[in-house]
């Protein structure tokens, strides 16, 4: 079973791990037998599965469902769940939508955002719960930001998001999720913090990668972000089979041959 060990142990050795976002039963199992390191519950959820065009209409209810699905299955990842937009404004809110992610079998809670995180991480470590911070393109933003754009290009805004990195784990943060980041900023925030860092269009320099499952399996609607390698008509899935794709995907990691130049940004 991978553990939190398990990964700090990997960012030690060099070792590069997966991730796959996943919301129900039967992938997860598939994503077992591919020995797939962590799984996210991600709020991805809202599009992939819901139809929604964002993740702002998902709700606890949504993620304590969703991971409780894949937790009855799970027997090897790590399992990571999204607490959902507007759900950890408040630490007492934040506090109890996290007991209902965990009590639902979340292994780490996922939240978004920069140093004003820290008092909840630190809160959420002390109560038995570890954090991933996602950084970078936070889709829960997407208001704030006016779309789905990279972040962190320039030197004040690159600055920024290393600062907040940087304070986030100081705050007891287990792990990091960087998304659509220049790949150099994304080696200088791995190199600087003691603690795994995964990466989404953020190159191959972080400690682990994670793609959205549909993305991968090549069920996208719309334009294909430029980050993802569709695994399942990959030639060198033989099978051309769904568990294929999440081995190849394992092995391809793993091996370091994704994620290549072209599915980086500068
Ligand atoms: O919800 C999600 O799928 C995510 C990934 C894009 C990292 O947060």
């Amino acid at each position: 079973m991978t553990t939190l060990s398990t990964l700090n142990k990997f960012k030690k050795d060099g070792t590069k791990f997966t991730c796959l976002t996943c919301y129900d039963s039967m992938f997860a199992r598939m994503m077992n037998k591919a020995e797939i390191d962590t799984i996210l519950v991600g709020d991805s959820l809202g599009m992939v599965v819901q139809g929604h065009d964002s993740t702002l209409p998902v709700t606890v209810d949504d993620m304590a469902y969703h991971t409780a699905n894949i937790a009855r299955s799970n027997n090897h990842a790590l399992i990571l769940s999204d607490l959902p937009f507007m759900s950890y404004v408040t630490l007492s809110e934040a506090v109890s939508n996290s007991r209902k992610l965990m009590q639902a079998g979340a292994h780490v809670i996922k939240i978004e955002g920069g140093s004003e995180l820290c008092e909840l991480v630190t809160t959420l470590a002390q109560a038995g719960t570890p954090t991933c911070v996602h950084l970078g393109l936070t889709p829960q933003s997407v208001n704030v930001f006016g779309g789905y754009k990279i972040q962190g290009r320039g030197d004040e805004a690159a600055d920024k998001l290393l600062a907040d990195a940087e304070a986030v784990v100081a705050a007891g943060a287990a792990l990091l999720v960087l998304e659509c980041v220049p790949a150099e900023l994304a080696k200088a925030v791995t190199q600087a913090v003691a603690v795994p860092v995964i990466g989404i269009g953020a190159g191959a320099d972080t400690d682990g990668q994670v793609l959205v499952m549909h993305d991968m399996l090549g069920m996208v609607h719309g334009r294909v972000p430029r980050f993802v390698h569709d695994f399942l008509t990959d030639e060198r899935n033989s099978a051309h089979s769904i568990e294929g794709a999440f081995a190849l995907y394992q092995q391809s990691v793993r091996d370091g041959s994704f994620p290549q130049e072209q599915h980086q940004f500068s």
